[in-house]
């Protein structure tokens, strides 16, 4: 069984899929048009936010905000220690200092006690990053930034859809950064992200450093870039969000039969859910005892894994020059030995979770 699958299934989407390419075929605009900007309203509308403003990548989306927001050198800003390299890059280009705190072992995801701990008054911002699907607890976050002055920026890379106490990811936080690459909750059919925000001020820095720093061709108030999400990745996207919901729906039913499935298999923990949360499981995510063990016996099955993320980011060459060492963040450490990814996509078959149990029982020697 394959880990995803990202070829298109659904005739009416492949259908809808084509007519999005022939319409920007027609209309001849392929950057900064009328697909971008209607993608943007619905996009913003869908999250609950003022603004969405499509951009080159969910890297940039992070980028982008942080230096909108004046983020920059001599600043820190407070991290999960667990999460995919690009929470911390975004912070290293904009020149401040990723600080790692260590997630909540059941969320994967930081909490404002952690983020408290870690402040120091260099701290400008906070990324709580709602990693594999599950947000973080963000009210407490939001009232401790209010009252340090810090910016929130969620990274919602993985979690399109997802609510916290019944409000949807991308309306929470002072903004949101998100990825549309192809195998996300809301996947292009290439590279795209957007940042939502509902502060004008700061959306309008957003539009200009996405466009060379430009609002208005030839004039260019800002040293801005070259990141915009295409007319076609958003007519495709236009497409693909009123599916969103089902799509999402038909992940948490995958989860509930494996968290069902895997209950009596020793070693392998299922993910977690906190009661203010609806997490999208954008990964399905176990913890092991013998992850080799389990994920060889998963492969003799021929069911495909994956291990997001096999190595700590304070272990990262890329991060070398911030000085941590081995053992500082030990629960980084240990999810990163630990965690192993089970196959999760929306069309999955719905005998699946119950399968890939069964392969795990029937090695274990349990009937
Ligand atoms: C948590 C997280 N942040 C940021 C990114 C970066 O997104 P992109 O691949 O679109 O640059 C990703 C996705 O790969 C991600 O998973």
């Amino acid at each position: 069984m394959k880990f995803f699958q990202l070829d298109v299934q659904e005739p009416e989407l492949k259908a809808e899929l084509d007519a999005a390419y022939q319409r920007v075929l027609a209309n001849g605009q392929l950057i900064l048009g009328p697909e971008l900007a209607a993608f943007e309203a619905e996009f913003a509308a869908y999250c609950g936010a003022g603004q969405a403003i499509g951009v080159g990548n969910g890297l940039d989306a992070l980028v982008l905000t942080l230096r909108a927001a004046g983020v920059g050198p001599g600043d820190e800003v407070i991290v999960p220690s667990h999460t995919f390299a690009a929470t911390w890059l975004a912070v290293t280009q904009v020149g401040a200092r990723p600080v790692p705190v260590e997630p909540d072992p059941a969320s994967y995801t930081i909490s404002a006690e952690a983020v408290g701990a870690a402040l120091t008054p260099r701290t400008a911002a906070v990324i709580p990053v709602s990693l594999y699907g599950h947000p973080a607890d963000m009210d407490p976050i939001l009232a401790l930034a209010a009252d340090r002055g810090l910016f929130v920026l969620e990274d919602a890379a993985q979690s399109h859809g997802a609510e916290y106490r019944g409000r949807r990811t991308g309306g929470l936080a002072h903004a949101t950064a998100f990825s549309f690459y192809p195998t996300k909750n809301l996947g292009a059919l290439g590279d795209g992200g957007a940042v939502t925000t509902s502060d004008a001020a700061l959306a309008d820095r957003i539009r200009k450093l996405r466009n060379y720093g430009s609002a208005r061709k030839y004039e260019h108030e800002l040293s801005g870039v070259n990141s915009r999400l295409d007319e076609l990745q958003a007519a495709f996207l236009r497409a693909k969000l009123p599916r969103l919901d089902a799509a999402n729906g038909a992940r948490r039913t995958h989860a509930a039969a494996y968290a069902e499935a895997l209950t009596d298999i020793p070693g392998v923990t299922p993910p977690a859910e906190a009661a203010w949360a609806r997490h999208v499981y954008h990964l399905y995510v176990v913890r092991c005892a013998d992850r080799a063990a389990t994920q060889a016996r998963l492969a003799q099955a021929e069911v495909q894994t994956l291990i997001h993320y096999p190595t700590a980011c304070h272990q990262q060459p890329a991060f070398a020059e911030l000085g941590f060492r081995p053992g500082q963040f030990p629960l980084a450490e240990r999810l990163a030995a630990d965690v192993l990814s089970l196959p999760m996509w929306p069309g999955m078959d719905e005998g699946a979770p119950e399968r890939i149990a069964a392969a795990l029982r029937s090695q274990s020697g349990i009937s």
